[in-house]
């Protein structure tokens, strides 16, 4: 077909290592909780902003210069971060990209996190620390959705490319990287057991 894809958008998804998984995340899921015990000022926040589940956004959102687990985690991230910007041909000759934020979050049954995108960064991205089976995955959106404007709706079982969502599922041990500007969301997690997720901003100068 004389049909070409331009302006594709990319969403990349690896395993953080090679091996040694388990007994990271076993560290990192301490770590978040022993966070939520700790930080009164996010679960305070997560109460108004966040019902039902813990996230650290609003009040310890720079744990890679607090915690040596955290900033083991910062450079394993960066290393895919660089891979992702290169496979996206963004030329940072002369440029260092730069971790700025990065946050926990745990979330119990029935927590959600509704539709949103990443401002004041370019690449963002989740990695999965403790994902019970059935827990809610990432869910992107089109970006241009709301472009759309009189376009008939997709016909069920349309391509893949030619879909207005995906939903990536949650792996403990993955990590899950997009351009910031990518809305996304988590569905309510229905399954019993808490879903713990480390959420992060990348920056470059
Ligand atoms: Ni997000």
């Amino acid at each position: 077909m004389p049909i070409r894809a331009w302006f594709p958008t990319f969403i990349y998804q690896e395993p953080l290592q090679k091996s040694g998984l388990d007994r990271l995340n076993t560290d990192l899921a301490d770590e978040c909780r022993r966070l939520r015990d700790y930080d009164a000022a996010g679960r305070r926040w997560s109460e108004k902003n966040y019902p039902g589940g813990y996230t650290s956004y609003a009040s310890m959102n720079e744990l890679h210069r607090f915690s040596s687990t955290f900033s083991d985690l910062e450079k394993k991230l960066t290393r895919h971060v660089r891979k992702f910007a290169h496979s996206l041909d963004m030329d940072l000759r002369g440029h260092s990209i730069r971790l700025t934020d990065l946050w926990v979050n745990i979330m119990p049954p029935t927590a959600a996190h509704s539709l949103h995108l990443h401002p004041l960064s370019f690449i963002s991205g989740t990695y999965y620390v403790v994902t019970p089976p059935g827990c809610s995955g990432l869910k992107f959106e089109d970006p241009r959705l709301d472009r759309f404007m009189a376009a008939p709706p997709k016909r069920s079982g349309a391509r893949r490319e030619n879909q207005v969502h995906v939903t990536y599922p949650a792996e403990a041990g993955k990590v899950i990287l997009f351009e910031s500007w990518l809305r996304h969301e988590v569905a309510a997690n229905r399954v019993a057991e808490e879903r713990i997720s480390v959420s992060f901003n990348f920056n470059w100068s």
